[in-house]
């Protein structure tokens, strides 16, 4: 997730860019940058956050149109190089500024360098740049334009597969400001004399209200007296003004009450950028070729070890279930403060995957030095890019869920479950154990996820009204089996983090063996109890919890018409693949976790004594 702006106006774009760029640092502050149209195109950037990027800009830089991005690294080191704008020609004929992902990126660049561009960043942007420039100037030596920005830009976009929010600015279009969408935020601000473009209204809420929210596939021209907008055909389209009335604090968290609550819906965004350029339905293939690793290097493993904290580590724990289940693999999960002191007996033959949202958890990075000692190769799930760990560790895998401020994570766990769902399927494929017939139908499973997880967003009222009708319980327990017990643990450890109930999560199976002493009347009980192997033996397991009058609130698919007969209360997930319903449950969980913390009156975002990353042992 990155942030961009655009100003086309009266006044100096600088002031109003830099001032802007502030205001969506939220967004990722990695580095950052500027374009400015005056007689020429002129580009500043620089590394960390805004600040750095202004004292290093000339006071005397003019120009009324410009173009400005704060970056969240997903393609390319956090570096100046790396950071946008992305400039083509020589002079510079082109600048971009983008949010999104260029999936097909790798095959654009080489047609360009074979037609001779030159790249400068190891960024899926620079090809926007490149291709936008043969457009417009047909040669990378042209310096003519043959067709106006708005075609060029048509044209460019025809070749782009991925996401995008585009900022353009063309040398030879003096007073305008080209913009283009397809599933990454982008809204116009409509000023007087000045018009506004940013990720989100945050950026020009100091300027204007009046906004207009850019739809997928259109395209834009902003002048300082006029917005055209187009549809994907190049028709002009007329579209509604709409007002914004929420103060600045609200529109930071897209009018959601709490980031948590926006981390939570992005999930279904995450998800599909977690995916992105991974996964091919039609051959059955995952790609990965951040692994660095082929498919006789993998058959020839014999051992996975993962290695992880908190929320990570209940990742870990699903992803053990998934190597032994679906590739055959024997996996062991570690919690890393743990590791380091059990003296660990080192197999030949063991690959190490350590999971940190941050990068930068001390106890994570320890044990991956431990590992690493033994010369064992080493992967690193993270979602920071430039972070600690990914210097460390032999390769990086990353999940792009974007920045994540709530310190309870949620949208990180769930790409870094669908990564470990990646690279569990991929080692199936290799070891024979999964046929790419059956890998296609996966794949297929997995595109449901992102909407699936849109319906049980669509239904979070429910969740509502029964996290108020628990919210004073002395304690809750949560129960799951198989692949369902990690996200048990999940679901206790995110009411406990924000809510401050008492929560424990168990493996079902485990109740009889201890923890059902603890069950008084009315004690709720979040027992998971979705369609799958261990079906019955979970209708078991809530009887149990029946006959001690605790109330039992089951997690269950739509199309369950059993479940009814034992539950007290029922929270209902799509029907999907059995291997891939956690992904659905745990974000039940997390909305019951979140609305309990609301009801108590919680610092959601902020829970007392919690870190977003830990840094010492
Ligand atoms: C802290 C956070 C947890 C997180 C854990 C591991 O305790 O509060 O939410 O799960 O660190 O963080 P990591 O960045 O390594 O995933």
């Amino acid at each position: 997730m990155c942030g961009i702006v655009g100003y086309a106006g009266e006044n100096s774009a600088l002031s109003v860019i830099l001032e802007s760029l502030k205001t969506l640092e939220y967004r990722g502050y990695d580095s950052a940058g500027i374009s400015v149209l005056g007689s020429g195109i002129e580009t500043y950037k620089s590394v960390g956050r805004i600040a750095n990027l202004e004292a290093i800009i000339p006071n005397e830089i003019s120009g009324n149109i410009g173009i400005g991005h704060t970056r969240w690294a997903s393609h390319g080191r956090p570096n100046t190089v790396n950071s946008h704008p992305h400039n083509s020609g020589s002079p510079c004929k082109i600048s971009v500024v983008h949010n999104g992902i260029i999936e097909n990126y790798m095959a654009l660049k080489d047609q360009l360098i074979a037609e001779g561009y030159e790249f400068k960043s190891e960024t899926d942007t620079e090809v926007i740049a490149h291709l936008l420039h043969k457009h417009i100037y047909e040669r990378p030596d042209g310096n003519v334009a043959k067709c106006d920005l708005l075609t060029g830009l048509r044209k460019t976009l025809k070749e782009l597969e991925g996401s995008y929010a585009l900022g353009v600015l063309c040398a030879d279009e003096q007073g305008k400001l080209a913009l283009a969408r397809k599933n990454s935020p982008l809204v116009i601000g409509l000023g007087k004399g000045e018009n506004f473009a940013a990720s989100d209204v945050t950026a020009f809420l100091n300027y204007t209200r009046d906004v207009i929210f850019v739809n997928n596939f259109e395209t834009a021209i902003l002048t300082p007296t006029s917005v055209e907008i187009f549809d994907g055909e190049g028709k002009v389209r007329e579209k509604k003004i709409e007002r914004i009335e929420w103060d600045f604090e609200a529109a930071e968290k897209a009018g959601y009450e709490h980031f948590m609550l926006k981390e939570i819906h992005e999930q279904v965004s995450a998800i599909h950028n977690t995916l992105a350029g991974k996964v091919s339905e039609l051959e059955g293939t995952i790609s990965l070729d951040e692994l660095n690793m082929s498919d006789e290097e993998i058959r020839k493993l014999s051992r996975v070890q993962i290695l992880a904290c908190g929320t990570s580590w209940h990742a870990g724990m699903l992803g053990k279930y998934l190597f032994e289940q679906l590739a055959g693999i024997h996996c062991d999960i570690d919690i890393c403060s743990e590791y380091r002191y059990r003296s660990p007996v080192m197999n030949n033959g063991t690959f190490a995957i350590a999971i940190t949202q941050s990068g930068e958890t001390a106890d994570t990075l320890a044990a991956v030095r431990e590992i690493m000692s033994y010369n064992c190769p080493t992967l690193a799930i993270t979602n920071v890019v430039g972070s600690t760990i990914t210097r460390e560790a032999n390769s990086v895998l990353y999940t792009r869920a974007g920045p994540e401020i709530g310190v309870a994570a949620t949208k990180t766990f769930s790409s870094q479950l669908t990564l470990l769902y990646l690279l569990a399927v991929k080692f199936a494929l290799a070891r024979g154990k999964l046929s790419p017939n059956h890998v296609k139908e996966f794949i297929m499973d997995l595109r449901k996820v992102p909407g699936q997880i849109q319906q049980i967003l669509d239904q979070k009222e429910t969740v509502k009204e029964y996290a108020e009708i628990f919210a004073q319980a002395k304690s809750y327990f949560f129960l799951g089996r198989n692949l369902n017990f990690p996200i048990a643990l999940e679901g206790a450890l995110k009411l406990k983090e924000i809510s401050y109930l008492h929560a424990e999560g168990f493996a079902a199976g485990e109740l009889k063996h201890g923890p059902i002493a603890l069950l008084e009347k009315d004690t709720p009980v979040v027992i998971i109890a979705t369609k799958g192997q261990t079906y019955e033996r979970v209708l078991s397991n809530i009887k149990e919890v029946k006959a001690r009058d605790a109330t039992v609130i089951a997690i269950a698919n739509s199309d369950d018409t059993e479940i009814g007969k034992y539950a007290d209360f029922i929270l209902t997930i799509p029907e999907s693949n059995e291997l891939l319903s956690p992904l659905l449950s745990v974000v039940v969980l997390q909305l019951l976790a979140y609305y309990t913390a609301l009801a108590r009156g919680c610092s959601i975002d902020k829970p007392r004594n919690l870190a977003k990353s830990v840094t010492v042992e």
